[in-house]
């Protein structure tokens, strides 16, 4: 699999089209469809031997992408993944290197990485693993399908919340504004929620933000980071909304996105490169439920009906009666 991180050189010229602004969920998700274009004579699905090689270039490449996509927004040169790396060092080291500059990975951050990576590699029908499907159960190609999920997982209400959370704490700015910030959330109105927050299927705590909140506390104390205004905002925000009544009767914990993103701040990953993380974690996911589905050869095209639900037949004059 390390042998495949690698991208055709020619791949890096599609970065050139992009703006340098680009939020690297954008490059992600057109950078990962072209990369059928690449293996034409390797897609067809009804084929066990394609299939899985497709599964392993996606694992494998979307890391390099995702660290390129990060590298073009900030103007440095691409770093070329290193193969005796770990799965996770090998991200850091993407991240993080810089020609002429060593950059020996540090094991508790790659350690981090890997905690969050596994976590958030697969879970059920959530809204991009069930846009993968859909898309997968036309036949188009595994690229396209995971390009599918990308996008679904682009949006704030999914992948996007740990970045929302994020930008959330920056707004509130500091620990005297978190009643006031609270106020807003409960105002129904005011059309805020509090980011990080609830789960759909999770009505109580979410078994995996134990996990991180455990890793978000080693983090910060291994790299001292315990007096960062921002992360000590979030824990204070933290004990203020999981005390407050509104937040206990309606049952709404701390998800694993408020802690991740947490982690990957303190860990120095940019914001913009959060929900790409998870991407790179979701793809092993996405293409284990697009590899479980497909070999079902009696696989039909997903077909939602839709419930009609507006007027009853009403009986309107015709024109030459008006
Ligand atoms: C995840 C989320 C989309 C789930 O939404 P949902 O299943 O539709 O939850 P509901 O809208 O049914 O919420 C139930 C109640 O809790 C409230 N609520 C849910 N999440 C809330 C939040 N984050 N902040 C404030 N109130 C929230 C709703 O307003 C609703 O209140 P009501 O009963 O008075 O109307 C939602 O909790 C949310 O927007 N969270 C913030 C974004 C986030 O962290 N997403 C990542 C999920 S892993």
């Amino acid at each position: 699999m390390a042998e495949l991180r690698i991208l055709n050189e020619q791949i890096r010229n599609f970065f050139n089209g992009f703006r340098r602004d680009t939020h690297p969920m954008a490059i992600l998700c057109g950078t990962v469809a072209a990369l059928s274009t690449f293996y034409t004579d390797e897609l067809d699905t009804n084929n066990q031997d394609h299939r899985e090689f497709a599964a392993r270039q996606l694992i494998a490449k979307v890391p390099t992408i995702a660290a390129w996509a990060y590298k073009y927004t900030v103007g440095e040169p691409f770093i070329y993944p290193e193969e005796e790396l770990s799965f996770s060092e090998n991200i850091l080291h993407m991240l993080f290197a810089r020609p002429g500059r060593r950059y020996s990975v540090n094991p508790v951050l790659a350690r981090a990485i890997d905690r969050i990576l596994m976590l958030h590699a697969d879970h059920e029908q959530n809204a991009s693993t069930t846009a993968v499907r859909l898309v997968g159960s036309t036949g188009a190609n595994p690229f396209a399908c995971v390009s599918a999920g990308i996008a679904a997982l682009w949006g704030p209400a999914h992948g996007g919340a740990n970045e929302a959370a994020l930008d959330m704490f920056h707004q509130i700015g500091s620990k005297e504004n978190i009643p006031a910030f609270l106020a807003k959330v409960k105002d129904k109105t005011s059309g805020i929620r509090l980011m990080g927050f609830g789960h759909r299927i999770y009505r109580n705590v979410d078994p995996r933000s134990k996990l991180l909140r455990t890793s978000f506390h080693e983090v910060i104390e291994t790299l001292g980071l315990e007096r960062d205004p921002l992360l000590d905002l979030a824990i204070e925000l933290e004990r203020i909304a999981t005390e407050d009544e509104y937040f206990i009767k309606r049952k709404l914990y701390p998800n694993v996105d408020f802690y991740s993103g947490l982690i990957l701040k303190a860990l120095g990953i940019p914001t913009s490169m959060f929900t790409a993380l998870f991407a790179i974690a979701r793809t092993t996911g996405w293409v284990s439920q697009w590899l479980e589905m497909t070999k079902n050869p009696n696989g039909r095209i997903m077909r939602p009906r839709q419930i009609y639900t507006g007027e009853a037949p009403r009986s309107v004059p015709s024109m030459d009666e008006r």
